[in-house]
């Protein structure tokens, strides 16, 4: 296949089903269309380009050669704080209502283990939820992954970390295979939906939940856009307690893009969404409501130095300094505790008080916001991480630092294409950031490209020889030396 060729079909596929495939991807594409095309027994490039680009038959042949491309990672109750949110927040929904239906989307469901976890939550609200019944619709543009949702059986190993009375309460065990429960299952209905296209499916009143993890990060800023507006048409308006619906996001969504349409509240430790009313709909951070309790986290602190403090507080850079040098001390735990400290402008915001639910707002500097992210994410705590970023990207969906702390947090998940494409966003926004260089060359190694790997080592020493302080919060405590020598052990390695 000639580059023009692959490029035909990537821009096919994007154009259809919103997943931008980046060259990154080439090996990939490559792979499911010899796969394809052999299927279909079409002998050469131009056969297959014919039939996908035709109508009816392109779109089902377009339909078996996604499950190729898509990734269908998902898992029960994945993102625990997403499900105490639901818990939190389905009780202000449904206060001022007399009873009836709860109306949840589960958008790009995969293989069904995020609606079977929605229903899961609900049946076990019991009292909070009572005379409430849950329709789930759970969708997803893989037929095959509607099939096998549609099922409701699953391996033991899918719910591995599930408690064993949880696992007793909802599924059947037959033939070492886990059922969910007759109950369950008839809560959820399976299709299949493309969210690239409109029409979307609507609610009466709008979808009181709607679940939209981790599918809009294989899209590209414009088509996430597009979803957000179209999500905003149909989710409840207002924002719980007053009854409004919420939406939730994977952690490591582009924030930013949803901003125009909606505004975030953190309730038990989650960021959701919710509908910002037409009036005040805006691009970047959200108003808070008049009436909000928190405005903006730099504005109205939360926790203030007691006016008998010994000491004044630190500012923000003295901080960051003092837990830099605890980090190139490998004093961790100290380097947590002086970045959580109470500084000018108060605690942070976000996590100090699981269960509430306010406006969660990005600081004026994110300097410190990033440091935590990056040391949460050092230490492995990768939901936190991706939170912290997500919030900042909200505020700058250019902050080349938290775009580079989910890469690395894709990087350590083994999600080696998602951390390249975060990486490359990280350059993208600030180029002497030489540790994004340095570890898009190892992602690349990783993936077997030893050119692309040998160009990112060779910008890493160029942006290491360019002296910006930029990157210094990202050094790991190590000297530029250091990294320099690094870059060159990788480089020589990857020439022998
Ligand atoms: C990584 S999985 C996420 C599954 C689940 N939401 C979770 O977070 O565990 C992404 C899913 O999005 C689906 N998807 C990708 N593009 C889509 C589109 N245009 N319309 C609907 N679903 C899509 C994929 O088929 C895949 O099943």
């Amino acid at each position: 296949l000639t580059p023009r060729q692959l490029e035909r079909v990537r821009d096919l596929i994007e154009q259809r089903a919103g997943i931008y495939l980046p060259p990154a991807r080439n090996d990939v594409v490559r792979r499911a269309l010899a796969e394809r095309m052999a299927a279909c027994g079409a002998a050469a490039f131009h056969n297959y380009a014919r039939l996908l680009a035709e109508r009816e038959r392109g779109a089902s042949e377009l339909r078996r050669l996604l499950p190729y491309l898509t990734i269908g990672e998902t898992g029960f109750f994945r993102v625990p704080s997403h499900f105490d949110a639901l818990r939190a927040l389905v009780p202000q929904i449904i206060a001022n209502r007399p009873s009836g239906v709860l109306h949840i989307w589960s958008a790009g469901c995969a293989t069904g283990e995020e609606p079977y976890s929605i229903a899961m939550t609900l049946a076990d609200m019991g009292g909070a939820v009572r005379g409430w019944q849950a329709r789930i619709l759970a969708t997803d543009i893989v037929a095959d992954a509607i099939e096998r949702a549609r099922l409701g059986c699953f391996a033991e190993r899918a719910l591995r970390g599930m408690p064993r009375e949880q696992i007793a309460r909802h599924f059947r065990l037959r033939d070492r295979v886990y059922e969910v429960s007759p109950a369950l299952r008839r809560q959820v209905t399976f299709e299949e939906f493309n969210l690239a296209q409109a029409p979307y499916p609507r609610a009466p009143g709008g979808w009181d939940v709607i679940f939209c993890r981790n599918v809009t990060m294989y899209f590209r800023e414009a088509t996430t856009r597009q979803v957000a507006a179209r999500l905003a048409r149909v989710l409840r308006g207002g924002a719980p307690p007053a009854g409004g619906g919420f939406l939730l996001l994977g952690p490591t969504e582009m924030i930013g893009c949803w901003s125009e349409h909606f505004r975030t509240i953190e309730a038990a430790g989650a960021f959701v969404l919710v509908k910002e009313p037409a009036g005040r709909r805006r691009h970047g951070m959200s108003t808070p409501a008049p009436g909000d309790s928190a405005g903006h986290a730099h504005a109205r602190p939360t926790t203030r130095a007691p006016a008998s403090a010994p000491h004044p507080p630190l500012n923000e850079d003295e901080i960051c300094a003092r837990a830099l040098g605890a980090i190139a001390d490998d004093r961790w735990d100290d380097a947590q505790a002086i970045l959580d400290q109470s500084g000018p402008r108060g605690r942070f915001s976000a996590h100090d008080e699981p269960g509430s639910c306010r406006v969660a707002t990005a600081p004026r500097s994110p300097r410190r916001w990033l440091l935590r992210a990056w040391l949460k994410a050092a230490r492995g705590e990768r939901e936190a991480a991706a939170e912290l970023c997500g919030t900042l990207l909200a505020s700058d969906p250019l902050l080349a630092g938290a775009h580079y702390v989910l890469g690395l947090i894709a990087c350590r998940a083994g999600e080696i294409e998602e951390s390249i494409v975060r990486f490359q966003r990280a350059i993208y926004s600030d180029h002497d950031l030489a540790p994004a260089h340095y570890h898009l060359g190892l992602a690349c190694c990783k993936q077997g490209d030893a050119a692309a790997a040998r160009r990112a080592f060779r910008a890493a020493l160029r942006a290491l020889e360019r002296g910006s302080e930029a990157w210094r919060d990202f050094a790991e405590g190590l000297a530029p030396e250091q990294w320099r020598r690094a870059c060159q052990e990788r480089l020589a390695a990857l020439e022998a």
